[in-house]
């Protein structure tokens, strides 16, 4: 058995984070430098977190990986990278510094993970990288009556990995080429603009232009990559038909690379809009399981507002929701029952789910 003066171990969690400007494409694959700046939402870790112990022993043989208890091949070179510069890994060492530049070695879009509430990453200009980095602007509690709704499409794995799908983007559409250069710097500020403001119409409607343009990118790929299924559609009209029947932007969809809608509501609209979700796709077996997350109180619909939508039910097209609102960045876990490894260094037994 390891001494225990010879094992250290921490234990972090980090959020989801979504972008409402997207990044597609990089300019040094390498590095992971993207083509344009981009700027997300760091999510609720209440809802979404993920977990992860690094441990260091004198005792232990080898470098070893698990990700979801499954061992990895620790030689793959996106985890080494990674491996080198995680924010688990700078904890245990004590390392200092912009953690964002190092986080991005592993997934460009995880380097806005790092912080809470609003975080923009900028593009930088320099081909080493070094000012490629993720930095807040404005904090989880700035803007507090923002929701989020995650509607679970489908939760099968993407056709096309954003890895991959960017880089043929980046080979054959002129439609991204454009985007980078003319249209995002300008994006960026206005949605910078919106945010500090907390202007939901102003911010709802760029978040929904920019997921739009994005998708047509893919469309603009050779071949062309489609991530938006039927229920996607639908999901968008939706919207758009909520908001008209309001006369006003109450609600904005995002997607990223797969069908699963990101919506972004305030407070005082978001029992609407679960209602009319669940009108629109309602939940079959698993209704009391349909809504997880942050409480939403049921509301019934009025006829004037499903005469609006127009739109015939189809049952399970949502399978569930997942309610939830902005977050901090990354969080140390102090207890140590909550290491995922052993003084082994193995992974502990899970709990059954
Ligand atoms: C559509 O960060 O997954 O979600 O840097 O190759 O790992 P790699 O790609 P990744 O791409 C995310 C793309 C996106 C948009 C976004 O999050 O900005």
């Amino acid at each position: 058995m390891p001494s225990d003066e010879s094992f250290v171990a921490v234990t972090c969690t980090a959020p989801v984070n979504i972008a409402v400007i997207k990044y597609w494409g990089k300019r040094d694959e390498e590095l992971i430098l993207p083509l344009n700046s981009s700027l997300s939402v760091t999510l609720h870790q209440d809802q979404l977190r993920t977990t992860t112990t690094a441990a260091i022993s004198r005792d232990f043989l080898e470098d070893r990986i698990w990700l979801n208890g499954q061992e990895e091949d620790v030689e793959q070179p996106r985890l080494q990278a990674c491996l080198r510069e995680t924010y688990t890994l700078a904890r245990i060492y004590g390392v200092e510094g912009d953690l964002s530049e190092v986080a991005r070695r592993g997934s460009g879009s995880a380097c806005r993970s790092l912080y809470g509430g609003f975080v923009e990453w900028q593009m930088g200009q320099r081909a080493d990288g070094r000012d490629s980095v993720a930095w807040q602007v404005a904090s989880e509690s700035h803007w507090p009556q923002l929701r989020v709704l995650i509607l679970v499409v489908s939760a099968e794995r993407k056709p096309t990995g954003s890895t991959v799908g960017m880089q043929t983007s980046v080979q054959t559409s002129d439609l991204l080429k454009f985007r980078a250069e003319a249209l995002v710097p300008a994006r960026m500020a206005e949605m910078a603009r919106c945010i500090q403001e907390r202007d939901f119409p102003g911010f709802a409607k760029l978040t929904m232009q920019d997921s739009n343009q994005f998708h047509a990118t893919c469309l603009d790929t050779f071949p062309p990559i489609s991530y938006l299924n039927d229920t996607s559609q639908r999901i968008m009209q939706l919207v758009h038909r909520f908001n008209a029947h309001h006369g006003q932007t109450k609600v904005a969809y995002t997607f990223d690379a797969g069908p699963n809608a990101v919506i972004f509501t305030l407070e005082d609209t978001m029992a609407e809009f679960v209602a009319v979700v669940r009108h629109v796709f309602p939940p079959e077996a698993n209704g009391d399981k349909f809504l997880k997350g942050l409480p939403v109180t049921p509301v019934p619909v009025s006829d004037d507002l499903k005469a609006t939508l127009a739109m015939e039910p189809v049952p399970r097209g949502v399978q569930y929701i997942i309610a939830t609102q902005v977050g901090p960045g990354p969080q140390v876990l102090d207890d140590p029952d909550v290491h995922l490894l052993g003084q082994d260094g193995l992974p502990k037994p899970r709990p059954a789910a």
